[in-house]
Parts: C-alpha cells; sequence; structure tokens
C-alpha cells in the first residue's frame, strides 16, 4: 500500500494552541508519520491564537451545509448567524513548522479570545455542540473528496471534538460518497461531548444514528460515542489505558461499546518531542545539562527555588508539579502529605491552575510553609520547563491517566517521577524497589492504591534513595538514556491506518 494521505484533525496544537497534551501530540505525531512517507495535513478550529500562527497558502474552499449534501435535515446555517455567511477552509502552513494544515473559519464560532472549551468562568461555551459538528462535518466532506486537489486515505480525528466526523462520514457514504478510511483517538475518555437531544435536528442528525448502537448516551447524544461506533479503528494512548477502559471502573460508561470493539482498539503509547523537551538543547534551560554533566541540573534547581521564592537549599529534596489541577491528577492528596514532606526536609513547587477546591488547599500548604512550598497558579509554558528541570521528583498521583507526558518530560530531565500506577504512568515508570535496582530497571517510584498512605510510601522511598548518592544518580542516568521518541508510535499508527484502509476497501492487509 502506497504511504497515506491522512486528515489529522484536532481542536488545539503546540504552540499556537494549548491547553495540555493533546496539543503536545498534535504537534509531535504528524511530523513524525511525515517521516516515515505520510502526507498529513491538520484540519483544526480557526481559533484566533492559531490563525495567527498560520501563514494562508492556495485556495479556500467553501463548506456547504449539510442540506445540499442530501443528509436529512442537514447541517447549518450557522445558528449564530442565520442565514450567514458559509463556513469555509483556508489552506495554509503553520509559520513556525511549515506543517501543512486546513482552518476551518466559521463567523461566530470560533473567532473569540480565550480558552477554546471554556469561557472566563469555565463554564463550557453554551454553542460546543455546533463548533465541533461544524469541525466534524468539514472533515467528513473532505473525507468524501470536497478537496479535488486532495483527497484523504485515512481521516483521523482526535477525542470527542472530532466523533461527530465519523458520524457524518458514516452517512456520506451510505449515500454513495467516496470512503476513506477512519481512525479515532481516545486522548481522555472522561470528556465526551454529551449535549440534549435537541440538538440532532440543528447538527442534521437523522433520528436513524439515535439508538444505542448510534449516538445514544443514557438519552443524550455523545460525540465521543460517535467516535467509537463509526470508525474502523480506534486508538489511545498507552498500552495499559487500552485496556483499563474495557473496565467499568475507567470505562466510562463507554466500556460496553470499547468491548464490543476490542479487536479493532489499540493502545499506542505517545512520544516525546527532542527538538523542545531535551535539557541538553532546551533554550529556556541554560546551561543546558545531560546525564555525564550534570552541573547545569544544580543550576536550574537554584534558579528555580529564587523564582519561585523557596530557601536556597542545594541539599533539599525538591519535588514539583506541572499540571491541570483537577480531579483526574490525583492533586487533592498533595494536601494529606505536604506537612511530613516538608518535615523530611524536602520542598514542593506547584505550577497548575484548576479546581478552585485544590487551589485552594495548596495556597494554604503554601502559606503554612513559606520557602519549603511554592506555588504558582497560572499556565506558563517557559517556567514548566524550569520547573521541570529544576527539580529532583516529577510528582504525577493520577486516579487515572490515558498517556501523561509530563512523567516523561521527568525521565527525560533526570527529574525522578513518583506515580500512581495507573495507564500510561504504568507503562512508562519502574520503581525504585530493591530488585528493580538491583537489575538497573528502575526510573521513578512507583504506588498502587489511590490513597495517601500509599503516596506517603512512595515519598518516603523517595527520600531513601536520595540518602543513598551513587543509587540515586544510576537511576537518574538510566531514567535519562531512556527513549520515548515519535518514530515508534508514528510507525505503530502507520500500522493502524494500513489495517483501517484494507477494511474500508475490503481488501486484506498486507
Ligand atoms: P493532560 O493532557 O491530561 O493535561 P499531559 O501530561 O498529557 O496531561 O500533558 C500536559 C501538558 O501540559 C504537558 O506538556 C505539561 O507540561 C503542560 N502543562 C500542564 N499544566 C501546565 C501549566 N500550568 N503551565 C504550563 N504547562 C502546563
Ligand atoms: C489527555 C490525557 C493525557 C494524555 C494526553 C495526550 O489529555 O489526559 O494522559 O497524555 O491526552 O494524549
Amino acid at each position: 500500500m502506497n504511504p497515506p494521505k491522512v486528515l489529522y484533525v484536532c481542536s488545539e496544537v503546540f504552540p499556537l494552541l494549548k491547553t495540555g497534551g493533546l496539543a503536545d501530540v498534535s504537534a509531535g505525531l504528524p511530523p513524525a508519520l511525515s517521516a516515515l512517507g505520510a502526507d498529513v495535513r491538520l484540519l483544526l478550529p480557526a481559533f484566533p491564537s492559531v490563525v495567527a500562527g498560520v501563514t494562508p497558502e492556495g485556495p479556500s474552499l467553501l463548506v456547504p451545509a449539510g442540506g445540499t449534501m442530501g443528509l436529512p435535515g442537514g447541517l447549518g446555517p450557522l445558528a449564530s448567524s442565520a442565514p450567514g455567511p458559509t463556513p469555509w477552509l483556508q489552506l495554509g502552513r503553520i509559520s513556525a513548522s511549515g506543517q501543512a494544515v486546513m482552518l476551518l473559519q466559521a463567523p461566530g464560532l470560533f473567532d473569540r479570545p480565550g480558552n477554546p472549551y471554556h469561557d472566563a468562568s469555565g463554564k463550557p461555551w453554551a454553542d460546543a455542540a455546533d463548533q465541533f459538528a461544524w469541525l466534524g462535518w468539514a472533515a467528513a466532506l473532505l473525507g468524501t473528496g470536497l478537496d479535488p486537489a486532495w483527497h484523504p486515505d485515512v481521516v483521523h480525528g482526535h477525542d470527542w471534538h472530532t466523533g461527530l466526523a465519523f458520524a457524518y462520514l458514516a452517512r456520506l457514504v451510505a449515500a454513495g460518497h467516496r470512503r476513506p478510511a477512519t481512525v479515532f483517538t481516545i486522548h481522555n475518555l472522561a470528556y465526551q461531548g454529551v449535549f440534549p437531544v435537541s440538538v440532532c435536528h440543528r447538527l442534521g442528525l437523522p433520528d436513524a444514528l439515535f439508538h444505542v448502537h448510534g449516538l445514544e448516551f443514557h438519552g443524550q447524544v455523545s460525540f465521543m460515542k460517535a467516535g467509537l461506533q463509526y470508525s474502523d479503528a480506534i486508538t489511545t494512548v498507552s498500552p495499559s489505558y487500552a485496556r483499563e477502559i474495557t473496565g467499568e471502573e475507567q470505562g466510562c460508561g463507554l466500556d460496553g461499546v470499547l468491548r464490543e470493539r476490542r479487536d479493532r482498539l489499540h493502545g499506542i503509547l505517545n512520544g516525546v518531542d527532542d527538538a523542545i523537551w531535551n535539557p541538553a538543547g532546551d533554550a529556556l534551560v541554560q546551561p543546558g545539562y545531560s546525564a555525564d554533566d550534570l552541573r547545569g541540573k544544580a543550576a536550574a534547581k537554584a534558579r528555580l527555588q529564587q523564582r519561585m521564592g523557596l530557601k536556597a537549599q542545594p541539599d533539599a529534596l525538591l519535588f514539583c508539579v506541572v499540571s491541570r489541577l483537577t480531579e483526574q491528577k490525583g492533586l487533592h492528596l498533595l494536601p494529606g502529605v505536604v506537612d511530613e514532606l516538608v518535615r523530611r526536609g524536602g520542598q514542593l513547587a506547584v505550577l497548575g491552575a484548576g479546581d478552585p477546591l485544590i487551589e485552594q488547599a495548596l495556597q494554604h500548604a503554601a502559606q503554612r510553609h513559606p520557602g519549603a512550598v511554592a506555588l504558582h497558579i497560572g499556565y506558563d509554558e517557559a517556567l514548566a520547563h524550569t520547573v521541570i528541570a529544576g527539580s529532583d521528583v516529577i510528582l504525577v498521583p493520577s486516579r487515572f491517566e490515558p498517556c501523561g507526558l509530563t512523567q516523561l518530560y521527568g525521565l527525560r530531565y533526570g527529574t525522578l517521577p513518583l506515580v500512581r500506577a495507573v495507564g500510561g504512568l504504568a507503562d512508562t515508570v519502574v520503581d525504585c524497589s530493591l530488585e528493580n535496582l538491583d537489575d538497573g530497571s528502575a526510573s521513578g517510584f512507583v504506588f498502587q492504591d489511590f490513597d495517601v498512605a500509599s503516596l506517603m510510601a512512595a515519598l518516603r522511598r523517595a527520600f531513601a534513595l536520595r540518602r543513598r548518592p551513587a543509587d540515586w544518580q544510576a537511576v537518574q542516568r538510566h531514567a535519562m538514556a531512556l527513549r520515548f521518541g515519535w518514530e515508534r508510535a508514528a510507525t505503530d499508527t502507520l500500522r493502524v491506518y494500513q489495517q483501517a484502509r484494507a477494511d474500508a476497501t475490503g481488501t486484506a492487509s498486507a
């Protein structure tokens, strides 16, 4: 089979727009696929910061509303501006990387400042269903041949924002249109895009799709479920998470669907972009450092302590968190261990934003322990590099974690990850047990049970290892030598594309 043309549909991409790891993946995986011969185009909503980072190139394409394609009800015209102008696709390239993109311009839908998913008070945008229905509709049209100059072999959508693409495609193909192969990736099953059934008519979703093997989810419409039901293949971002989501505990109500489609579900671990997360060449961490010469790491620690108002103590074991502060990340366990962490001579630097209750609890901890616990509430890409490089241990005590990237960044920077054994964290970090230390496989600290006592036990292991400097350095060197490159993920993803293409054309894959 020829290398595929891939329409890669997502809602955010680093460095133009990022709320989490999804953006890092949209920046890392497409070039790795291209390096293996694929011809990849990103399709993104034209959020303001995305538009600002793209150089337009070539013509634009109108995106007709659904009625003109023979879909019952049809999608549009745009609710916000009826009978408003027709949305269109602007072709171009990401100015910084040269990556080919198509931006979906839809007056009133994406041209607003701030977070792509919610308003300043944290409430989801009221027209989220319309925003991402249009993204899905544009993807479906491109998949069936809207651009005469470029027919994708594969439509690859990411997370619930792209789920409807697969339902629309199923309808268009059933009506006789061209059939691309389809792949849907789950980055986080907990965010599903569930809307009242009343949106169906407006979004051109016929009653025929509203059933238990279609879009229906407890009497509502689920965009995530559309992606799961109507794609040829499903991937998710680690092998462990692929297993976990077929069970009730982590299945978020969709484990039954995933069990039925188990033979089409693949766990492919995310990678790390070496051009951005590499302590030797990180422009935000100067002087750089490597496993052979860790002097730059000591300097990074001193800088971090100064920057965040921690006492300048080279020997204090410095723990950090760089995270969304949400229930998922398990950070409400932290207040329960902070006092003991400080009593043992440790320090804690937290960079994050999210749940006000977690923010408050951490703020109280910082007030109780000035100079030993510091908190920076907000989202700051440059500070994230400073914090990860300057710390000794990065804490990721997640309740669930599809892949997790910060523990991978920690490994690369010799900042040993302390993680709960779940999802991608379990797949990437090996505990410093005696036997793992002995055979050289240890790379961090891993705990099993989601409770304060288990987290505390792992913290005590970190303090214990620190008292054995030679062992600490051996683990650090091993961690820094591990490679989680995008090439492996791209190779596995191409294999999934190949199988999906074979399914789509009814031929056996080679
Ligand atoms: P998730 O996508 O669930 O938030 P990941 O570990 O996959 O978790 O990715 C998180 C990404 O967001 C990483 O690149 C991390 O460095 C970054 N990040 C998280 N919180 C912040 C913050 N407050 N400031 C800067 N970067 C952050
Ligand atoms: C999601 C997950 C995270 C994963 C990221 C990128 O945000 O929460 O675990 O690393 O997607 O796939």
